[in-house]
Parts: structure tokens; C-alpha cells; sequence
């Protein structure tokens, strides 16, 4: 390593300007960022499952268009993401490999199961909303990839989290059955939600590093504090109780004290143990195989219409020209 390199580098952290894809970076510091983009990225592809199980359940047509395009969205967050990786010098495919055989991981949220219509509303109400408050300082971060993604993906979050607080104040304005469906689906999210935010500082193996390097802006606690300050007033307006008996306001700290998730349960989930971890898996290794034949269609489409530029701008005639619509289908 060079050290006027290393100094060029460490300059660009401190005044909070961005590294770019050809500037030299410490190895370590791509890896970090290739594990966190990436876990980030399948987090987002694998967080369509749990609420496209209810697009075809949607109660009316407009929850169903509104939801069809909340879950295309997270298709796209994970597109911007893997084409941000991809910057760091590893290819998509090989990042889905390691996804697939359990080389990387995804949010633990996502393996606990959809069971009822208002999950849709917790979901996006606590669980994008969780993102949201991970997600904005990362459009800060010292990697520019990185935080340009985040800019549009975090302006499509704040919708999400707006959909699922309307689905919950709707139900919360409905019958008795439908407030109750509301509580249930609050009292089973607000807890893996809160873990979401990962293990405590005192214990984060990564933090320490991230935030010297500017690619996390504040810590898990921190992190987990905002959301908790921001989600009570919400829940008041929503009619909603929290299920965690220990929540109170702090009037001297100016914060809303509250009972840590539990981190056994959250390391056991992360480890595979969760409710849904094997399903999830399963069905992303699927769609995967099913997916191989447009894979190989769009690579050999792409040597054909390099092979034609070739034989244009050389004047010899080249392969013929591929019809529009393949035979067998027209
Ligand atoms: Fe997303
Ligand atoms: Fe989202």
C-alpha cells in the first residue's frame, strides 16, 4: 500500500466527501462495504415475500395496487443496491450464490410470517419505518454508490411507511374484530422491529469501524432510541398500544424509555432458527432456477447484438438478425 494512498483516502473521510468506484480504498473497507450492501440489497429482494403472500388478498382493488407497487419498489431497492456493489468489484451473480447457499445474510425481520391482512400495516408502518430511520444517514455515507441509492430509496420508504400506517388506521377506525386484528399484528412486530436495529452497542462487532470510516453515522442504540421517540406519538395517533409495559417518558433525557428486544431470539433468527428462514430460502433458490432461462436469453441477446455492432462497423455481413418474437411463442 501506498501511504500517500492511504492519506489521500483518510482525507476524503474527514471532510465528508465521497469515495468513488476507481479511488484507491483500504481492502478492508470494501469488504465492509460489499457485506453491508449486499446483505442490505438481499434484504430487500427477500422482504417481497412476507407481504407479496397478501396482494392477491388485498381487501379492495386500490390496497392491492398500492401494495403491488410498495413491493416493486423493494425489486428496485434491490436492483440500485447490487448495481452499487457491483461498483466494488463483485458481480450480482455471485452475490445471489452467496445469498442462496447462506454466505450472506438478510434482515432477521423477514423471517417471521405474514399471518393476517394488518401484518401489511405493521409491516410498513414499523418495519419500513425502522429502515427509514437506519437508512437516512446512510444517504450521507463516505461511499458515493452507496449514498446516492440510498437518497431515492429512502424518498420511496417514507411512502411505504405512510401506506402501512393507513392500512393500520383504517382498521383502527373499523369493528371491534378489525381493531383487535390491528393490536395483534402491532403486539407481534414491535418487538423484531425493534431488533432490527441489530445487536446493542455494547456488543456490535462492526460498529466502531463504520463510523470511524463514515459508512454508519450513528450507532445501533442511537438508532433504535430515534425510532422508538418517533413511533409512540404515532401510535397514540393510531390508537394503537404498545405492547411493552416499561415504555415511559424520561422528561430530563427528553426520551421514551423502553425494554430491549431480545437478542437471544434475535441471534437465533439471524443463525437460521427464525419462523420462516427455511421457506424463505427456499422460495428465493426457486425463483432463482426458474429465473436461469431469462438469464441465459438476456446474455446470448446481448452477444448476438454485440456480434451485429461488430460486423457493421467492420462491413461484413454478421449472424442474421434474431426475429422479434421467437417462433415456438408467436
Ligand atoms: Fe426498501
Ligand atoms: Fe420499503
Amino acid at each position: 500500500m501506498d501511504s500517500a494512498e492511504q492519506e489521500a483516502f483518510e482525507a476524503t473521510i474527514a471532510a465528508d466527501s465521497t469515495i468513488e468506484p476507481r479511488d484507491w480504498m483500504p481492502e478492508e473497507y470494501r469488504r465492509t462495504l460489499i457485506r453491508q450492501i449486499a446483505q442490505h440489497a438481499h434484504s430487500e429482494i427477500i422482504g417481497m415475500q412476507p407481504e407479496g403472500n397478501w396482494i392477491g388478498r388485498a381487501p379492495t382493488l386500490a390496497r392491492k395496487a398500492i401494495l403491488l407497487a410498495k413491493v416493486q419498489d423493494e425489486a428496485g431497492h434491490g436492483l440500485y443496491l447490487y448495481a452499487a456493489a457491483e461498483t466494488l468489484g463483485v458481480s450480482r451473480d455471485d452475490l445471489e450464490r452467496r445469498l442462496l447457499d447462506g454466505r450472506q445474510k438478510y434482515s432477521s425481520i423477514f423471517n417471521y410470517p405474514t399471518l393476517t391482512w394488518a401484518d401489511v400495516g405493521a409491516i410498513g408502518w414499523l418495519v419500513d419505518g425502522a429502515a427509514i430511520v437506519n437508512q437516512v444517514p446512510l444517504c450521507r455515507c463516505s461511499y458515493g454508490p452507496y449514498a446516492r441509492a440510498m437518497i431515492r430509496i429512502c424518498k420511496e420508504e417514507s411512502f411505504h411507511q405512510r401506506q402501512g400506517f393507513d392500512i393500520l388506521y383504517t382498521l383502527t377506525r373499523g369493528t371491534d374484530e378489525q381493531r383487535a386484528m390491528a393490536q395483534d399484528a402491532v403486539d407481534r412486530w414491535w418487538y423484531p422491529s425493534l431488533a432490527m436495529f441489530g445487536p446493542p452497542d455494547a456488543i456490535s462487532t462492526h460498529t466502531e469501524r463504520s463510523m470511524a470510516w463514515r459508512i454508519k453515522r450513528f450507532s445501533n442504540d442511537h438508532l433504535r432510541q430515534k425510532f422508538v421517540d418517533m413511533i409512540v406519538p404515532q401510535a397514540e395517533v393510531l390508537g394503537v398500544r404498545l405492547p411493552d409495559p416499561a415504555l415511559r417518558f424520561n422528561a430530563k433525557t427528553g426520551h421514551w424509555e423502553f425494554t430491549p428486544p431480545d437478542y437471544d431470539e434475535l441471534f437465533a433468527v439471524i443463525s437460521g432458527r427464525g419462523p420462516a428462514n427455511r421457506q424463505r430460502l427456499t422460495h428465493r433458490r426457486t425463483a432463482y432456477e426458474e429465473g436461469a432461462w431469462v438469464r441465459e436469453a438476456a446474455v446470448a441477446y446481448a452477444a448476438k447484438a454485440a456480434a451485429r455492432a461488430a460486423s457493421q462497423s467492420s462491413g461484413t455481413a454478421g449472424p442474421p438478425r434474431a426475429p422479434a418474437v421467437p417462433d415456438e411463442v408467436a
